[in-house]
């Protein structure tokens, strides 16, 4: 066959993609801590799962910790987007920290229904991933009540009488299509299931999936930017493949696409998690021109509004006298 002509190529950019709502309010409540404060700020945790965020921040002098022993008394300490259990505020409060507290609101909420449910004594069944910090914290309003669901498989291991109600909420960052099996599962063997007030999964990973879904069938390849501990940008990479891409790799940056990829590959799609800044994105685009694709065109689906003001600390009305 002869070689593929730039007419026979095309790269269409998925829209909405990169920061939501809840990123965007994370990193500015790090970049404004900093401003206020001086340094040094903690942050406990990734702020937000993607590397080069974090090394931007770093280099601004933040400074990121796993836990907050490593976190000096006084000092000030910023909770990442993904949310902290009771046990973390608590233990914060004890060692004297300042802490300002940048989780998302949406996953505020669902923390809120944890609480509901377990105090109407409702066992809650929590679909979600072990180990991820948004169920740790979740899991941390009610630890007695909520039992960890992770694929619609192992709605059958789970050991809880199947007669009396059960509620179930989720991580903000799943597939909706899997959480819509596993849900129809648990309603088959616990027929009276209690639904959360509204959908846990987040507006902002339910856009980046049905924009990846609108393009996925014509890709020979899609490429997902995020970072490999991004819950909603592996399951970018997932749903370009169920829904009908030939090959989906993710890439935390251009430097990580490899040609080799594109040899069979004409129409490339590309899409990015909601922690991923737009410039790593233009740079796998500009990447994809000088491998001889033309200039990316651009597929919205909705357009997003949505904002949320930061924590009150930062504030214009609250620095008046500092
Ligand atoms: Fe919040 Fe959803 Fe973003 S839960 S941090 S808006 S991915």
């Amino acid at each position: 066959a002869p070689p593929a002509t730039d007419t026979d190529r095309r790269v269409v950019v998925a829209a909405p993609r990169g920061y939501c709502a809840g990123v965007d309010r994370a990193v500015v409540t790090v970049e404004k801590a900093l401003e206020q404060f001086g340094r040094p700020v903690y942050v406990r945790k990734q702020i937000v799962h993607n590397k080069h965020v974090v090394q931007t921040l770093e280099a601004k002098g933040a400074i990121f910790v796993d836990e907050l022993d490593e976190v000096p008394s006084g000092e000030l300490v910023i909770f990442s987007a993904h949310g902290v259990s009771p046990q973390v505020r608590a233990e914060a409060q004890a060692r004297g920290l300042r802490t300002i507290d940048a989780t998302c609101p949406l996953v505020t909420k669902v923390h809120h229904e944890a609480k509901r449910f377990a105090g109407q004594g409702l066992p809650i069944l929590l679909i979600g991933h072990g180990g991820h910090e948004e169920v740790e914290g979740t899991t941390g309003e009610a630890p007695d009540s909520i039992v960890l669901v992770e694929t619609p498989d192992d709605v059958d291991d789970v050991e809880l009488p199947t007669g009396q109600p059960v509620a179930w909420l989720s991580q903000t960052t799943l597939s909706v299509d899997e959480t819509a099996q596993t849900v129809g599962r648990l309603r088959d063997r616990f027929p009276q299931l209690v639904d959360p007030p509204s959908d846990d999964i987040c507006y902002a990973t339910q856009n980046r999936q049905d924009a990846v879904k609108q393009i996925a069938a014509h890709c020979d390849l899609m490429i997902v930017v995020g970072s490999r501990n991004s819950s909603n940008s592996v399951r970018l990479v997932e749903v370009a493949l169920e829904a009908g891409a030939k090959a989906a790799r993710r890439v935390d940056d251009a430097s990580e696409l490899d040609p080799a990829w594109l040899t069979e590959a004409r129409n490339i799609g590309v899409t990015s998690g909601a922690s991923v800044p737009e410039r790593l994105v233009q740079g796998v685009l500009d990447r994809l021109v000088e491998l001889g694709y033309p200039v990316a065109e651009e597929e919205r689906l909705v357009d997003e509004s949505l904002s949320f003001s930061l924590p009150p600390q930062l504030r214009p009305h609250d620095q008046r006298g500092r």
